[in-house]
Order: structure tokens, then C-alpha cells, then sequence
């Protein structure tokens, strides 16, 4: 288990934002000011800080997280911008607009902050310290706001030391957040959706729609868990899933998780250990890709050995029954 860190907090000077980066680079937890709220930023590409951060934050699920970027450029490279999501960037970025597009065959942000899904969150925030620090760290930064499960989203340092002091490795702090309410989230696939009210208003949009916007609200509360099927493209693997197995059967293929304690596993096709220590958020860190690997392996099954629900192991439960459920073809 890992340590809880101690939270420095350090007003912003450039010496800062170099503590700021290199604490990103070693998979640390930064809080820093956007002009909406304070996000919580790890690292885009570290799936092991991504995991940490769910952990810090307490979210009974791995609801996805919003990639920030430096400009629309950035953005696609991690996702597809159709003609009206390019239009939208354009006009509104950098400012309080998340659009959420397709992710693209090469994108480099980790699965698991995608929370397994073929679309992805995208932002470019306007707020200076924001900005810099995008631009001293040159990669995406993920960033849910940076409060506790289920408590409201911070709109200066010391609401975010209030709730995650303790739990991360530092707080940028650049006072007010001015805008004080989150992005406002469009996905653009297909027709345009509003999937959560915000900064922007929703005339502001329409106005360049040129009609009104559909509404398709995703959160009725921040960290609801999210039901399947109201996301687009809701990752399931194509191999059945069976969980809480205690042995495998002809043809199929194991994901363990701690001491491999399940009956015939030498049968298996092949064996991923999520954490061969019981280390939920190194397991959590590996959920997505390794389902992904076992599934192209063309197995009968995946067996997947009882997941204990401490910590992160609601989250990867609950994944792992979405995952397994029947899902409409
Ligand atoms: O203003 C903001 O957007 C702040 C600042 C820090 O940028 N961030 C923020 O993040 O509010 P968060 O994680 O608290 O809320 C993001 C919402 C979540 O409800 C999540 O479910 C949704 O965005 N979301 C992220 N990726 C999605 C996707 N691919 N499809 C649908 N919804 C998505
Ligand atoms: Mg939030």
C-alpha cells in the first residue's frame, strides 16, 4: 500500500510550476486553478498516477476524466474534431468548453482515465497558471475537478486542502477561480449534445449551431456513477467475462489478481495478475489494457478471480460488471 503523501500547497512562481512538473513526471497529484474550478491533474499517459488519483479522489467508479491541452492541435492528436467540434474549438478555446469526440486508433492517454471508452474528454483551459503549466509539462494533464466524491468542486486552494489534504502531492495555488462552475461538455458525435451545463452558456453554442442544442445529460449529481449505455460506445470486450471465478475452465483465459488461488489455472489459455501483490491501485492501473490484451486472444472466456471491494476495488468491480453484463449488439 502505498503511503499517503503530504500535501505542500505553493503559491505560483516559476519555481513552482517546476515543482508542479516534475511532481506530473513522477505520477504525482497536482492541484492547480482553471477558470472554471481546481482540477486535480495527473499525467494523461501514466495509467498507475490516473489510478492514484481515483484513489485520492474516493469515486465509487472510474467515471472518465477530461484531458486538458494546450490548443486544438493537441487536442487532435488524442481525438477526432469533426467540422462542427473544429468550429466549436475555434470559437471557444481556450475557455470553459469540454468536447467530447472519438478518441483517435493512436491516442496516448490511458485507458483507464478514458474509463475504457472510445470517446474522449477534451479541454484547453484559459487560466494562466493552467496554460503554463500544460505548456512546461508537454503532455495532456487529466484533471476532474478536485474535490471528494460526492462533495462540490473547489474554487480555491484551500476548498481543495479542505478535501484532499493528506490524499495528494501538492496545490498550485492561483486564488479564485473566476468562472466558479464546471465546463460546459458537448459531445460532438454525430449530432451535437449538451452532456452537462457550465461555464459556457448554452446560447452562446446555439447561436452557432444555428438551432437549438439536444440535451443529454450524463451526471445528475458530479460523481454519479454513470449507467451503462448512456455513454456512447460502452467498452465491453467481445470474450464473455465470468467473474468471481474460483477455476478455469477448458479454453479459457485468466485475469488473477493477487495469489493465484483459483483451481486449474495452469489450464488457462494465458494469465494476466492484475497485481500479483494485492495492490489495488497497480491493479486498477492495469484493468483496461489487460482486459483489452485478453480479449484479442480469442479465449472461450476470461475467468477473473474475486476482486476484493476495498479502496479501488469498488471501482474495478463495478467495470468489471459492466463489462460482463449482456449487452444489445
Ligand atoms: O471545468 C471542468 O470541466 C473541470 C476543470 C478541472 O477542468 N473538470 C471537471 O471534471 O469538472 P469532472 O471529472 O469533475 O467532470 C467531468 C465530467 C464527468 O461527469 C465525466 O463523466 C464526463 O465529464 N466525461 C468525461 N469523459 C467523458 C466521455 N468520454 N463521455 C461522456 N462524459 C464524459
Ligand atoms: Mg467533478
Amino acid at each position: 500500500m502505498t503511503a499517503e503523501p503530504s500535501t505542500r500547497v505553493m503559491t505560483v512562481t516559476p519555481e513552482a510550476l517546476a515543482e508542479a512538473v516534475g511532481c506530473l513526471r513522477a505520477g504525482g497529484l497536482v492541484a492547480f486553478p482553471t477558470e472554471t474550478v481546481y482540477g486535480l491533474g495527473a499525467d494523461a499517459t501514466n495509467a498507475k498516477a490516473i489510478a492514484r488519483l481515483y484513489d485520492a479522489k474516493g469515486r465509487p467508479a472510474f467515471n472518465p476524466l477530461i484531458a486538458h491541452i494546450q490548443d486544438a492541435a493537441a487536442a487532435r492528436g488524442l481525438g477526432i474534431l469533426d467540422p462542427l467540434a473544429s468550429r466549436l474549438a475555434e470559437l471557444f478555446w481556450p475557455g470553459p468548453l469540454t468536447l467530447v469526440v472519438p478518441r483517435q486508433p493512436d491516442c496516448r492517454v490511458a485507458e483507464l482515465a478514458t474509463a475504457g471508452l472510445a470517446t474522449i474528454a477534451l479541454r484547453v483551459p484559459a487560466h494562466t497558471v493552467a496554460r503554463d503549466l500544460l505548456a512546461a509539462f508537454g503532455r495532456p494533464i487529466v484533471a476532474p475537478s478536485a474535490n471528494r466524491s460526492g462533495h462540490v468542486s473547489p474554487t480555491t486552494g484551500q476548498h481543495v486542502l479542505a478535501d484532499l489534504r493528506g490524499r495528494i502531492d501538492l496545490v498550485l495555488d492561483g486564488g479564485r477561480s473566476p468562472v466558479g462552475l464546471e465546463s460546459t461538455i458537448v459531445a460532438c458525435i454525430g449530432e451535437p449534445a449538451l452532456l452537462r451545463p457550465g461555464g459556457l452558456p448554452r446560447a452562446d453554442i446555439e447561436r452557432v449551431l444555428g438551432h437549438s442544442l439536444a440535451d443529454s445529460p450524463i451526471e445528475p449529481a458530479d460523481e454519479a456513477p454513470l449507467a451503462p449505455g448512456q455513454l456512447p460506445s460502452h467498452y465491453a470486450p467481445r470474450t464473455p467475462l465470468r467473474l468471481n471465478a474460483q477455476t478455469v475452465r477448458a479454453g479459457e483465459a485468466l485475469l488473477a489478481f493477487g495469489e493465484p488461488s483459483v483451481s486449474s489455472s495452469d489450464r488457462a489459455v494465458s494469465v494476466l495478475n492484475l497485481s500479483p501483490g494485492a495492490d489495488m491501485v497497480e491493479a486498477a492501473a492495469n484493468l483496461f489494457s489487460y482486459l483489452r490484451t485478453l480479449d484479442a486472444l480469442g479465449a472461450s472466456g476470461i475467468a477473473v478471480m474475486p476482486i476484493p471491494q476495498i479502496g479501488l476495488g469498488e471501482a474495478i468491480n463495478d467495470r468489471l460488471q459492466r463489462a460482463a453484463a449482456p449487452r444489445p449488439r
